[in-house]
């Protein structure tokens, strides 16, 4: 990031941490302050204890993250929920978490080791019967979904590999219900996302799934940064439109 011109004291002093890294100090300070007044005991905190002792690398949404998710499945009703990349299973317990009794959540996820870990979250949270971890590409289980069941979904978190985002946001756009919410994760990526050179295969995934969802008239999306235990990032949230108000 280029140094920028400041009137602020502390920049004359060579003890402190760069701009930069002193964000994301505040940042992680603040979004544990957070946390810790909003989230209260973590649902997912043994799924993350026994992913890290896995060894799955630690790219799960934060708590704070987790809980912005729930609340919009819960603010929508959803009773069927899509998450497209599972991991060991954390942001699928707090989605499952937000769904009511009889509600649904099918995740998708390509490394079996990672959908064994997860089923094992998932049913150690005592959520077995509300959740189905499908192993495989994504593409190809989607494309499987839609074969079996025209049940739409009310909420869609994508997740999983970049460069196929605005193949799943295709499909999501198209099986989710008028009023459901389609949510992407690492959307900003630390600012990445608006370099026009970048050779970064995730970069332009996500840069070509912005530009399909601002030209996709079945939704109305609006692109969220956040900062805090994840770095610098962002989501994008998409609510599908009645087709007779579009
Ligand atoms: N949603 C999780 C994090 C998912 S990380 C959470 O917040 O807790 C992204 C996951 O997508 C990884 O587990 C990775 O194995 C999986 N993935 C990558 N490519 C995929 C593909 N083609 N189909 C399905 N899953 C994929
Ligand atoms: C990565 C993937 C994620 O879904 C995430 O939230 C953070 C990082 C990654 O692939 O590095
Ligand atoms: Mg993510």
């Amino acid at each position: 990031m280029a140094a920028v011109a400041t009137d602020d004291p502390r920049e004359s002093d060579r003890t402190m941490p760069s701009r930069q890294s002193m964000s994301q100090e505040l940042w992680n300070r603040v979004d544990e302050y957070l946390t810790g007044v909003f989230v209260g005991d973590d649902p997912g905190a043994d799924a993350l204890r026994a992913s890290a002792a896995a060894g799955l690398p630690a790219i799960h949404v934060s708590p704070n993250q987790a809980q912005f998710l729930s609340i919009l499945a819960r603010s929508i009703g959803a009773r069927r929920i899509l998450e497209i990349g599972t991991l060991g299973g954390y942001s699928s317990i707090w989605l499952a978490r937000a769904l009511p009794p009889d509600g649904l959540l099918i995740s998708l996820e390509l490394d079996p080791r990672h959908a064994e870990i997860a089923r094992s979250n998932v049913d150690r949270a005592g959520l077995r019967d509300k959740v189905e971890i499908r192993q495989g590409p994504a593409l190809k289980l989607l494309s499987q979904l839609a074969a079996e069941s025209t049940d739409r979904f009310d909420f869609v978190f994508v997740d999983a590999d970049k460069p196929n985002a605005s193949a799943y946001f295709d499909w999501a756009s198209e099986h989710t219900r008028s009023g459901g919410l389609i949510v992407v994760d690492n959307v900003v990526r630390e600012g990445e996302i608006i370099d026009v050179q970048t050779e970064d295969p995730d970069v332009r995934g996500m840069q070509q799934c912005l530009r399909q969802l601002s030209a996709d008239r079945r939704v109305t999306a609006v692109g969220l940064q956040t900062v805090g235990v994840k770095g610098y990032d962002g989501f994008v949230l998409a609510i599908v439109n009645d087709p007779t108000h579009a």
